[in-house]
């Protein structure tokens, strides 16, 4: 009898275990966490940022917990692609050459491009300018191609990391960066010792999304659908407002 009630236990305690494996679900997401304030690794070398805390509400709300993995920017599709991560959410810009490789959910972030360069610098102004100058993006991203187009004479310098780009800038190794509005905007503030400063925007209209694998339709529907109520909770605002220190504007 007692040897049926220990084999019934051992049942039960696995029964129970496998359980509650089910109902805690685990989605991986993909980041490169070298993008204040979107993703970023704190003091504590957590990632965290505007793009973590949407994502974390975003996956909260589907009832799944979120395994964060941080990887160079250049490699996040191709990861997302072989299904090492559930999604990626990385201030990605929902572009057509994207849209071929994998499935974005609907925009979360309007973005811009912004062209930095030494605070002294005068000859920098315009885009013509750059078209024979020394111009760094990070490897990868929307910066890089739009470099691409305008540096027809000079030369573009990739960067595993926008930070990587800034410090260069700094030392004159390059002329110019091309990166995100928001991020060059932040950095400039986060860092007052460089002397850095905004040449121009380039108006670029873009809108970041967070990505699945092609086809994945079940998981975007709960990713748009999670969206949608943060944005009319007010949750999505409080989040915006924490990192950007403005309401929402989009
Ligand atoms: N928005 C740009 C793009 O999609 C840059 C994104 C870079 N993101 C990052 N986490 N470093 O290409």
């Amino acid at each position: 009898m007692k040897k049926i009630l220990a084999v019934l236990l051992v049942v039960g305690l696995l029964v129970a275990g496998c359980t509650a494996k089910k109902t805690v679900q685990t989605l991986t997401v993909g980041t490169s966490a070298d993008f204040p304030p979107f993703e970023f690794v704190d003091e504590q070398g957590k990632i965290t940022g505007f793009d973590v805390e949407l994502m974390n509400a975003v996956a909260e709300k589907m009832g799944y917990e979120v395994k964060w993995e941080n990887a160079d920017f250049a490699g996040l599709i191709a990861s997302l692609q072989t299904g090492k991560y559930d999604a990626v959410i990385s201030g990605m810009t929902i572009t057509d050459e994207r849209k071929k490789e994998v499935d974005f959910s609907d925009p979360y972030f309007r973005s811009d491009q912004s062209v930095a360069v030494q605070a002294g610098n005068t000859s920098i102004t315009k885009q013509e300018d750059l078209v024979d100058k020394q111009v760094g993006v990070q490897l990868g991203t929307t910066g890089e191609l739009l470099a691409r187009e305008i540096v027809t004479k000079g030369k573009v310098y990739t960067y595993d990391n926008p930070d990587q780009a800034f410090l260069d800038l700094n030392t004159g190794r390059i002329d110019a960066v091309i990166n995100d509005l928001p991020v060059t905007g932040y950095f400039l503030v986060q860092n007052p010792d460089l002397a850095l400063k905004i040449a121009f925007v380039i108006n670029t209209d873009e809108y970041y999304g967070i990505a699945v694998q092609k086809g994945n339709t079940e998981l975007l529907n709960k990713i748009n659908k999670a969206i949608k109520e943060l944005r009319d909770e007010g949750k999505y605002a409080e989040i915006y407002k924490k990192w950007f220190s403005v309401e929402p504007t989009w």
